[in-house]
């Protein structure tokens, strides 16, 4: 699958966003090795903590589904109303629960449409990381 068509999922996900305290609405689309793409949005809390990111809703859903091997993650996210200028990155709980499956190398495509695309690995984004294989 292209990334562009990624990104444009990833898009359609962050309509679901449930966003009453920030106002900021996230999208995220993981597409697994088996080619299944799971989405994700942010669901906010009126307690505020308990609030999920876009990346792990996605991650958790296809976790739960039974799958655990992924090959792209796209994010992006801009407040409700606005237009996007900036690059969403995932923050760094997202990132380390990321770095639980998928290790350095999968590819993170950060967009603020379908043309205009950062891609970095989660290597980059969280060097040195903490995974599985330090418990071994
Ligand atoms: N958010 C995400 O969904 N993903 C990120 O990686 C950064 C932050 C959400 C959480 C909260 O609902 C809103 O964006 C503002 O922080």
């Amino acid at each position: 699958m292209e990334y562009k068509e990624l990104v444009r999922i990833a898009i359609a996900a962050r309509e679901n966003a449930y966003t009453p305290y920030s106002h900021f609405k996230v999208g995220a689309a993981l597409l697994a090795r088996d080619g299944r793409v799971f989405t994700g949005c942010n669901i906010e809390c009126a307690s505020y903590s308990p609030t999920n990111c876009a990346e792990r809703t996605a991650l958790f859903k296809a976790v739960s589904e039974g799958v655990r091997e992924f090959s792209a993650l796209a994010v992006l996210g801009w407040k409700e109303g606005e237009v996007c200028t900036e690059f969403a990155s995932p923050c760094g709980v997202c990132r380390q629960m990321l770095y639980e499956f998928c290790g350095p190398d999968l590819p993170v495509i950060m967009a603020k449409n379908e043309e205009e695309m950062q891609v970095m690995t989660l290597g980059e984004l969280l060097p040195m990381g903490f995974g599985p294989a330090n418990l071994l």
